[in-house]
């Protein structure tokens, strides 16, 4: 029997439990939805029904049995293990009662009657079993987790602080261990599922320690547990994460061992501990120190609602880049049954300081609508494929010194244009298919723009 001593075989089993809970569910389900269909279509289920409730509770007795031996564990919060383990047991309880009456309902009045309330009564039972075991195993904040700010406040939880990941402005804890700490270790280590009894979601947990005590010392990274966890080798049994989850990378190792050193503070920012190229290293590779992209970094006045309602009603289709973003991305489609006119894209210069992207792919350009694009100084990625582009208007291009993006598929421009777009340092993509560009041609654009990816067809 050294299977039996050399590895949990109550965990072994008890695993299978957040897998096989789904069944009985599934069966209840299935039961309620042919419920209403025989009452939609006055067809009789009865038999199929009760079966399903039959399935429910004896998968539920297996669920449950796997239930208990993954508890014996331990680690987890103790009222809500109750809460889920009693409405665990009640509900396939009540799948074999169900699976009676529902035999009988047609024949006796005290069936009939029962029925509904025994309906209503496993659906309540199913949400709080369902949702208490949800928070064993993801925490008991994972249904509002990802919730908007807005629905936080109003349910009393903590709104999520954005991350900062600027080098000058962000903290220690919460910009760089905390995150670390929430993807890796948390799983196991929150209010719901203290594994070790060892709560890692706050200052407060991670100062106390676990069942052994103390893990952090600041200053002391030799006398830390948790540091000792996660730089042992991955197969030894006190390893950190266990059971082959992802493990901590070299750079998060390195920033918890500097956390710790530089004395494991909580309220401090980056700045002001000790901070070595090394360490900047790290950092960025968790994000923190990134030199800003230039549209991250520009910081506009919010186009006024007005001038935003004048675009619109010259045909534009204009929207924000992102949802709190002030910068503007534009398109005039080519559905659109009035022309494109100098005059409308005047109407655009309006809000031309926030318009990065621009798309006007398909439209008949005139040369006065070309010659206006230069005016939007912070485009970022103009799009237009399939119009009439010529050398000479390509020179409208070459103070757009921010373009990251040019498509000019399908227009008639030639090698005449190629001094035009050297110009264009900025530029990461450049579409070129479709046009009268000689090989030669595009080779010289290749040879001058060496950063830029060149989509050309050949
Ligand atoms: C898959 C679950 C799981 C994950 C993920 C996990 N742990 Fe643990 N942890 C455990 C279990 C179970 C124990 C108790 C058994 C033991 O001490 O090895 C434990 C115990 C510990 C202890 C010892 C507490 C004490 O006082 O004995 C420390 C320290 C620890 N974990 C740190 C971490 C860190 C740091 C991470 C993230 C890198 C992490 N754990 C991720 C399951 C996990």
């Amino acid at each position: 029997m050294t299977l039996f001593l050399e590895t949990n075989i109550y965990q072994f089993f008890g695993r299978f439990h957040t897998m096989l809970v789904h069944l009985p569910i599934g069966f209840i389900v299935l039961a309620i939805c042919f419920e209403l269909i025989s009452i939609k279509k006055k067809t009789d289920f009865n038999l199929a029904i009760s079966y399903a409730f039959l399935f429910a509770a004896l998968s539920g007795v297996l669920s449950v049995i796997l239930g208990l031996m993954l508890a014996s564990d331990g680690g987890y919060n103790e009222s809500t293990l109750n809460i889920h383990k009693w409405t665990g047991i009640s509900l396939t309880l009540v799948s074999f009662v169900l699976f009676y009456v529902k035999r009988k309902q047609a024949l006796v009045l005290w069936a009939k009657k029962s029925y509904p309330i025994l309906i209503i009564l496993i659906v309540g039972l199913l949400f709080v079993a369902g949702h208490n075991g949800g928070k064993l195993t993801h925490g008991s904040d994972y249904l509002l987790e990802h919730a908007p700010n807005s629905i936080r406040t109003l349910v009393g939880m903590k709104p999520v602080r954005e991350r900062v990941t600027d080098l000058e402005e962000a903290l220690v804890y919460e910009d760089v261990i905390h995150p670390i700490l929430e993807s890796k270790c948390n799983v196991c280590h929150n209010s719901d599922k203290a594994k070790g009894e060892l709560l890692l979601v706050d200052a407060e947990g991670i100062m106390k320690g676990g069942e052994n005590g103390a893990v952090i010392v600041p200053g002391d990274v030799k006398a830390s547990e948790l540091f000792r966890r996660i730089t042992l080798n991955p197969i030894h049994k006190d390893f950190m994460p266990t059971e082959g989850r992802t493990p901590l990378t070299n750079e998060e190792t390195m920033l918890i061992q500097w956390w710790i050193e530089e004395g494991a503070t909580f309220e401090k920012k980056i700045v002001e501990l000790n901070l070595t190229d090394r360490t900047k290293g790290y950092l960025k590779e968790v994000g923190i120190g990134l030199e800003k992209t230039f549209i991250e970094s520009l910081e506009l006045q919010r186009v006024h609602d007005t001038i935003i309602a004048s675009i619109k009603a010259e045909g534009f289709k204009i929207k924000t880049v992102t949802n709190n973003s002030t910068l503007l991305d534009v398109s005039y489609s080519p559905y659109t049954k009035t022309l494109l006119t100098g005059k409308k894209m005047d109407v655009l210069l309006k809000a031309k300081t926030n318009v990065v992207w621009l798309n006007l792919s398909g439209i008949d350009l005139s040369k006065e609508v070309i010659s206006k694009i230069g005016g939007f100084k912070h485009l970022v990625e103009f799009r237009a494929s399939n119009t009439n582009f010529s050398n000479t208007d390509v020179k409208q291009l070459e103070n757009l010194r921010y373009l990251e993006y040019l498509n000019l598929y399908g227009n008639p421009i030639s090698d005449a244009s190629i001094a035009s777009f050297t110009k264009l340092t900025s530029l990461q993509k450049l579409y070129l298919w479709k046009t009268n560009l000689s090989d030669e041609g595009l080779k010289s654009i290749r040879a001058n723009l060496k950063q830029t990816e060149i989509v050309s067809g050949i």
